[in-house]
């Protein structure tokens, strides 16, 4: 590719602060001449890694003709464009649609991954989602919505009955719903948690077992921006340890005094 050529680049600006980006992402941002990203989803700080003369749209407020039309000018005019996406835009990024488009315009694109908020929302609690002989599975998943429903098959009630760790997307406004969807399955004592805003300024979380999670909360706040995490790994003082680290456990970067094997966590 020459350097007239335009690029859509794809890039994860992670769940808010402006240091969660990754460090390619951030000099992806800076090699920009136009960065789109939804504002309803990336707070603006992020683009303190753009050029000052980047040109920044706003995509909330615009059509898909609106957006291809940014991308035709982009490939007349051989730009470099920044799309910029919350967490990863693998998730739930409806970057799919987009690279269809691009295809089908002749543009090249590139996706660099970012810090999910599944993955910040856990950081945040300071909590692992993976505990041995608790849960060693996470389901990302979401309550139906308008624009994007869910498979039946995919339903939250099919999905709790394993038991395994939870992460809700996009579920804010149906907490009523999703808690007890879950509590079909898990017991009303299982940790669970709400965290909205992860890293950013306004970050709240709250945690509480599952039968009371809601107890008390003015649900109308929790709307937006909120993840919804459940399962028996958020608990603290489970008191189970993995074998990694016990001393007569062996693996290639460490041998044990009695038992030399290959072996993974
Ligand atoms: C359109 S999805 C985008 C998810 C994003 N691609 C990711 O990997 O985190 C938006 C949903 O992600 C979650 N989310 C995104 N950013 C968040 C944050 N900073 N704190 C908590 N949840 C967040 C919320 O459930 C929100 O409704």
């Amino acid at each position: 590719m020459t350097s007239s050529e335009a690029k859509v680049l794809f890039i994860g600006a992670g769940p808010g602060a402006p240091d969660l980006i990754t460090l390619r992402g951030a000099r992806a941002l800076h090699a920009a001449d136009v960065v789109m990203y939804a504002g309803s989803l990336v707070p603006e700080a992020v683009l303190e890694h753009c050029r000052p003369e980047v040109q920044a749209v706003n995509t909330a407020g615009l059509n898909l003709d609106e957006q291809t039309g940014w991308y035709e000018r982009a490939k007349q005019s051989g730009w470099t464009v920044a799309r910029l996406h919350s967490g990863d835009p693998a998730i739930y990024g409806a970057t799919a649609e987009q690279m269809e488009l691009l295809r089908g315009l002749g543009i090249a694109y590139e996706v660099i991954p970012g810090v999910s908020s599944f993955t910040a929302c856990a950081a945040a609690l300071g909590a692992e989602l993976t505990r041995p002989e608790v849960s060693q599975t996470i389901i990302i998943t979401r309550g139906s919505g308008r624009a994007s429903p869910v498979p039946e098959k995919e339903a939250l009630g099919g999905l709790a009955a394993h038991g395994a760790t939870m992460c809700i997307f996009l579920s804010g406004r149906q907490l009523e719903t999703v808690v007890s969807e879950l509590l079909a399955h898990y017991p009303p004592e299982t940790p669970a948690a709400l965290v909205q805003r992860v890293s950013q300024p306004e970050e709240r979380s709250h945690r509480a077992p599952l039968g009371s999670l809601l107890t008390g909360l003015k649900l109308s706040e929790w709307a937006l921006t909120t993840m919804i995490l459940v399962g028996g790994a958020l608990g603290e003082d489970l008191g189970v340890t993995s074998r990694l680290y016990d001393p007569e456990y062996a693996h290639k970067f460490r041998r044990a005094e009695s038992l030399p094997e290959e072996a993974e966590a």
